[in-house]
């Protein structure tokens, strides 16, 4: 009789013990030509099958390495070793795929049964899922974006599907890679020596999306709540384990919200979808923990984190964010000893500086030691779809900051004022004409509304305790790496 495939989370639970249950996976490690570990990625844990080496076929034994795929059919029972309660007593052996073992062999398996750093696994990111950091980072990241899904659907807002591929630029950072198809050794060049873009794919210069925000906004407009969740991009040069030039982004837009409500949503989602995580990946999270502290011990003793990562999400859960204006925060860090001692790269003297990296991680990390929320920053260093405050010198912009992190959120109050909107875009020279369409909001049934922008690889950073966006995202894509 042919058994049906049982996935190992499911086998590892025992309800099945004494009965004969099929497994596919992959080999982890076997010892002793006894004891196979294996693993199909359904959770942290691996199954034991243990074989009776003269009921095998030898030539079957020897093709049992690790990163071999196999089937495995057998008997569940109690186990009589430590770190499982069950494990399978092995009938029948199929090879679905080998993996060469002998490492002097051209092509062999390249993640033998030991730690490998990071850095190692980056460059074989194609096969880094089947590690068991990989296997918890991206099980975690599918029940955050799952989360997320719930979590706004619950609410009643609509997933709007925003376009990849724009001709107008969002954020005006103007940090975009251009789509086209024309012809890169022959480019058409109008009679006043410009690209002539009438004659590329869409007859017009176009982009990849930095964010989907503008045309959230549209949706907002009409369904009162709406979100986005996709693909952004953008051409920043920053080497650092905090960007990437491909990234997720989750952009809710909510009609008659203004900055106190938008604030109020931000710190309720991020609650809700780390909650999420904390109760339905709980292995994969204690495997992270443990993973950080393992990590710790090799810091000096004051460099070393004083919270485990899973008190670090429980310490988020439980208090609320502080929130503090953009010029409050100058004052906290122009007044503070790191300021006086010159302990920042780029030092406090004034009110309308762009806070740097350095700055947003004092505050969270130093000073409150919780996630906050920064408002009201000066015009100048913000986009021009922001509400102006009545001081004429701050819009109605939001930050949150978050221990580790720096920025994961970015968000805002919008102008919903026609002239006042008009004016901002021409004193930062967005194109107005082109932009009608945008302004078509504020021009028929204008209203309040507001919404952010969270970084999803950022989150799970948070989340994950790991250091390096390069590492929560499958493939990731930085300046000078596109492999894969
Ligand atoms: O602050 P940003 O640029 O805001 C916007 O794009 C707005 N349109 C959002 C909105 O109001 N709808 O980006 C939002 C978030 C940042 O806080 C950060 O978490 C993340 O996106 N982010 C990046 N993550 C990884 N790599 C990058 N290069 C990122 N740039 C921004
Ligand atoms: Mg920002």
């Amino acid at each position: 009789m042919k058994i049906m495939r049982t996935k190992i989370k499911d086998v590892l639970k025992g309800d099945l013990i004494n009965q004969s249950v099929n497994i596919k996976g992959w080999v982890r490690t076997f010892r002793n030509s006894s004891f196979i570990a294996m693993n199909d990625g359904s959770c942290i844990n691996n199954i034991q099958a243990v074989v009776n080496y003269e009921q095998i076929n030898p030539e079957t034994l020897k093709r049992i390495t690790p990163g071999a795929c196999l089937s495995v059919t057998g008997k569940l029972i109690a186990s009589q070793g430590k770190g499982q309660s069950v494990e399978i007593a092995v009938e029948h052996i199929e090879i679905y795929g080998d993996a060469e073992s002998d490492v002097t062999k051209p092509n062999s398996y390249p993640l033998q049964p030991k730690a490998h750093s990071l850095e190692y696994l980056r460059e074989i990111a194609h096969l880094r899922f089947r590690t068991n950091t990989f296997g918890a980072v991206f099980r975690v990241r599918h029940t955050l974006a799952y989360a997320i899904h719930k979590f706004f659907n619950d609410k009643g807002f609509v997933y709007l599907h925003t376009p990849i591929i724009t001709s107008s630029d969002a954020e005006g950072a103007g940090e975009m890679f251009r789509v086209t198809t024309l012809d890169m050794k022959n480019v058409p060049l109008t009679d006043s020596g410009d690209i002539d873009y009438k004659q590329d794919f869409f007859g017009k210069s176009t982009n990849l999306t930095v964010s989907g925000q503008l045309e959230g906004e549209l949706g907002a407009m009409a369904f009162s709540d709406i979100y986005t969740f996709g693909p952004t991009f953008r051409a920043e040069n920053s080497n650092t384990a905090r960007h990437l030039a491909e990234f997720w982004m989750i952009e809710p837009e909510m009609a008659f919200y203004d900055l106190n409500d938008n604030m109020a949503l931000a710190e309720q989602m991020l609650k809700y979808v780390i909650s999420y995580a904390l109760e339905h990946n709980k292995a994969d999270i204690e495997f992270l923990s443990q993973r950080l502290l393992d990590e710790e011990k090799q810091k000096p003793q004051n460099e070393r984190s004083e919270l485990s990562l899973i008190e670090k999400l429980d310490f988020c859960l439980k208090n609320d964010f502080a929130r503090i204006t953009y010029t409050e925060a100058i004052e906290i860090l122009r007044e503070s000893n790191h300021n006086k001692k010159k302990k920042f790269q780029y030092l406090i003297d004034g009110w309308g500086a762009d806070l740097q990296s350095e700055h947003e991680r004092y505050l969270v990390e130093k000073h409150f030691k919780k996630p906050v929320i920064l408002t009201n920053y000066p015009k100048d260093i913000k986009s021009f779809y922001m509400r102006m405050n009545d001081d004429g010198k701050t819009v109605a912009a939001m930050d949150i900051l978050f221990p580790g992190i720096g920025e994961i959120i970015g968000g805002s109050q919008r102008e919903e004022r026609l002239e006042k909107l008009e004016s901002r875009m021409k004193e930062m020279h967005i194109p107005i004409e082109e932009m009608s369409w945008y302004l078509d909001t504020r021009r028929f049934g204008t209203c309040p509304h507001a919404g952010f922008g969270l970084g999803f690889e950022r989150l799970v950073l948070f989340v994950t305790g790991m250091t390096n966006i390069r590492d929560v995202i499958a493939f990731p894509r930085t300046p000078n790496n596109c492999e894969f």
